[in-house]
Order: structure tokens, then sequence, then C-alpha cells
């Protein structure tokens, strides 16, 4: 099983790495701007059920795969059924996601960077949220500097996974997500404890669904499979390192509940404070970025704390980076034969260029739309919310009905070990629910139904 090769061999460090994985930016930046953008607390109700009736099922899907064929995702396939080889082409659309993903969201792993500097020498100071929106427009739209910190973030990401990840994220995550934790509960606190806060809180958790569309189904769906790092066969690499005698289900709920708390503890901090500075809950990817500086301008040693959470911020979003670029990496080393190092480099440079022209779409190039989308919103939505939920929908089938089910109980069950006394309803969701209902929100998203 440990294949020198491969970025992680033991089992704490695969489950660590795919918690690293899942917490990321599309927990504290992404997710509140899509509830924001989709009338607040239906949004948040529709997306714990995700999480819970489709979410951790697929997780342990993509973890069972993974670790009964000992491969990567697009060998997966191969050695669960040799016969029929098409299966591969849900590890290729995978690779294609990773690719996307991995170009916009470097983008804004680095504005981050920047984000540091500027808290650290004192850029938003005596500022009020105007201003400090009209940093994050200028600095966004400008053409160079995001270049910049968006390479710093592909060559960081890059010497990490060059070096061997194994240690490295393990200690990261085991050291750095509770202090993350800490500092999510303190910014709730301040946020909650500003005047006109309740408001946010309203919006966050009273269920309107006046507001809620056909569309705001699929972001849910779409922002559950990205938060979890579903549906690219990331976590089907990671499976194939978990130890035989772990239990599936234990380890896909722990991560899902992890990801969730942070996602909820990033929507306590963000939207009393959005609506106690006068701001729109719907300004999408802008959003964490101007309000989360104007909470720190409204606390004692607010700089100290700005400068730690997006620091921190920063690291979530590298174990995460890691993450996608490992996927790619190890892909071109296996299936390619290439050398680990040239991989790397060669893929650093392909992201570059393409993240160059999801970054510039938002500023210079801002004219040039599809379907009414700048490059980086398409690439955004695109895999989150249609490649993401079709890959998904693409191995349930797989392993519902291709694949025997004994096998598939012989490894949810750790060989007959476990009881595995959910194996009943893990089936008939993996089996009827979940490609039903990917199929019924794909279509209804899709067609703009509701809207
Ligand atoms: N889950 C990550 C986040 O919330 C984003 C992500 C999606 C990801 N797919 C991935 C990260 C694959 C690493 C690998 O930030």
């Amino acid at each position: 099983m440990e294949n020198n090769q491969r970025g992680f061999t033991s089992n704490i460090g695969a489950i660590a790495a795919a918690a690293g994985s899942a917490i990321g930016l599309g927990n504290i930046w992404r997710f509140p701007y899509t509830l924001g953008q989709n009338g607040g607390g239906a949004f948040l109700l529709i997306y714990i059920i995700f999480v819970i009736f489709l979410g951790v099922p697929l997780m342990m899907t993509e973890f069972a795969i993974g670790r009964r064929s000992q491969s990567n995702v697009v060998g997966a396939y191969r050695v669960l059924s040799p016969k029929h080889k098409g299966w591969m082409g849900i590890g290729i659309l995978g690779l294609i996601c990773g690719f996307m993903i991995y170009s916009f969201y470097s983008v804004v792993a680095g504005w981050t960077l920047n984000y540091i500097a500027l808290s650290a020498t004192g850029g938003f100071a005596g500022k009020d949220a105007a201003a400090v929106g009209e940093i994050f427009t200028q600095f966004t739209q400008s053409s160079y500097l995001p270049l910049i910190t968006q390479a710093a973030f592909l060559i960081l990401t890059g010497v990490i996974v060059v070096m061997g990840v194994q240690k490295g994220i393990e200690k990261f995550t085991k050291i750095l997500m509770p202090i993350l934790f800490l500092l999510m509960i303190l910014l709730c606190v301040r946020s909650v404890t500003l005047d006109g806060a309740s408001e946010g809180l309203k919006f966050l958790f009273k269920p309107d669904f006046n507001n809620f569309t056909a569309t705001g189904v699929l972001s849910a769906l779409g922002q559950a499979m990205f938060s979890l790092s579903i549906g690219m066969g990331l976590l089907v690499t990671y499976g194939s390192y978990i130890r035989k005698n772990d239990d599936l289900l234990k380890t896909s709920v722990c991560i899902a509940g992890t990801d969730t708390l942070i996602a909820l503890l990033a929507g306590i901090a963000i939207f009393p404070a959005v609506f106690a500075f006068g701001l729109s809950p719907e300004s999408g990817p802008s959003l964490v970025f101007i309000t989360l500086p104007n909470v720190f301008n409204n606390m004692p040693l607010g700089m100290v704390f700005a400068i730690l959470f997006f620091v921190l911020l920063a690291i979530a979003a590298l174990t995460s980076t890691i993450s996608l670029l490992e996927i790619l990496v190890l892909w071109a080393v296996e299936e390619l034969k290439m050398k680990r190092i040239t991989a790397t480099i060669l893929i650093s440079f392909v992201i570059f260029a393409i993240g160059a022209v999801c970054s510039l779409s938002l500023g210079s190039w801002s004219d040039f739309t599809i379907g009414g989308l700048c490059v980086f919103d398409l690439f955004d939505e695109l895999t989150a919310t249609y490649f993401m939920p079709i890959g998904a929908l693409a191995f349930t089938i797989f392993f519902g009905w291709f694949y025997r089910k004994e096998e598939v109980w012989n490894e949810l069950s750790n060989g007959g070990t476990l009881k595995a006394k959910y194996f009943k309803i893990y089936y008939f969701i993996i089996r009827y629910i979940a490609p039903l209902a990917l199929i019924i929100v794909l279509i209804t998203g899709a067609l703009g139904i509701g809207n």
C-alpha cells in the first residue's frame, strides 16, 4: 500500500489532509457570499440537509472507492472496472475540475497574502466601510498586483508539494486549525455584539423561502460539494491511504462536521457585521474581504487580530492548494510518467496562465463574458455547480448500480468486522436518493426554473 511516490503515506496524515483540503477558502470566503446571494437562512437549511444526506454518503463512497482500488482517481476505475474503461471518464472530469478550481482558488489565496500585508501596515486603520470596500476593488481590479500574489502562492504550494507533504500537512492541520477555530469564535463574539447585529443573525438563521429559487438549491448543493472537496476524485486518492480498519462513516462525519462548523462560524462572524455596517449581503466574492476588515477596525487590538486572521486564512487556503496541486501532480507522475518536480513546475505554470485570466477578468478584461459571467465567476460556477455534482452522479451510479453490493458492504464494514448498521440506509441513498437528487437539482438548476 505504501507508495513512496505519493504524497501521503500515514493514515492520520490522510485524514488530516482530507480535512485540510475541506477547510479552506470555501468555508470562510465562498460559503458566506454564496449564502448572501441566495437569500440567507433558507440556503443554510438546504445546505445542511445536503451535507448530512448527500455530503457524508458521497464522501464515504469516494473514500471506499479509493481504499478498495488502492489507486489514484483515474486508475481507481480501471482497477474496479477493468472491462468498462468508460468509468475512467469520472477521473478525467475530476482532473479538469482540479485545474479549473486551482486556477481561481490560487487567485483568491493570493488576495489573502495581500491582506496580510495590508493589515500589517495599517492599511485599514481609521477607514470607514466604503473606503475599505474601495481598497478591495482597487486591488483586485489592478492588473499586476494580484498576479504577483497569485504567483507567490503558487510557488509556496509548489515548493511544499515537491519537498513532500507528509509531515507538513499533518502538523499544520493539527496545530493551526484549532487556532483558526478559536479566532473565528472571537470574531463571532465581536460581530454579534455590534449595534444592529440581530438583523444579520436573522438573515442567517431565519429561513425565508420567499427569496429562494431553484438556482439557490443548486448553489447549496454546489457549495456543499465544493466545501467538502467531493466529486473530483481527491477523496478517492486520500481514501487509498486510509487504513483498512478505520471506520469510513466516522471519518466522514468528523470531516463534514468540522467543515460545516467552520462555515457556520464564518457566517456568524460576517452577517451581523454586514448588517451593522450597512453593507449588502449580496456583494459576491468581495464580501469577506470587505466585511471582516471593518470588524477588525471596530475591536481592540484589531490590527493584531487582522494579521492573525489573514495568516490563518492563508494557511487554510494553503492546505487546500497543496491538495489541489497534489492530485494534479500525482496524476502526471503516475499516468504520464513525469518526474515529480517537472510535473509540479509545468502544472504550476499552466495554472498561473489560466489563473491570470481569471484574475484579469475581474478588472481590465471584465467586458469579456460568457453567459453573463466573467471568466472567474464562470470557472467558479461551472466547477462547483455542474462538474462536481456530475462527477458525484457518475460515481454513485458506478458504486450503487455497477459495482457488486457484497463488495460495497465488504469495504464499508471493513471486511465484516464493523457492524455497519447504517449500511441499508447508505446503500439506499447511494443507489436511489443521491442520483435522483443530483439529477433533479442539475436539471432544474440548469433550466433556471423558479427564477
Ligand atoms: N474544499 C475546499 C475549500 O473549501 C475547496 C476544494 C474543492 C478543494 N475541491 C478541492 C481543495 C480539492 C482541495 C482539493 O476551500
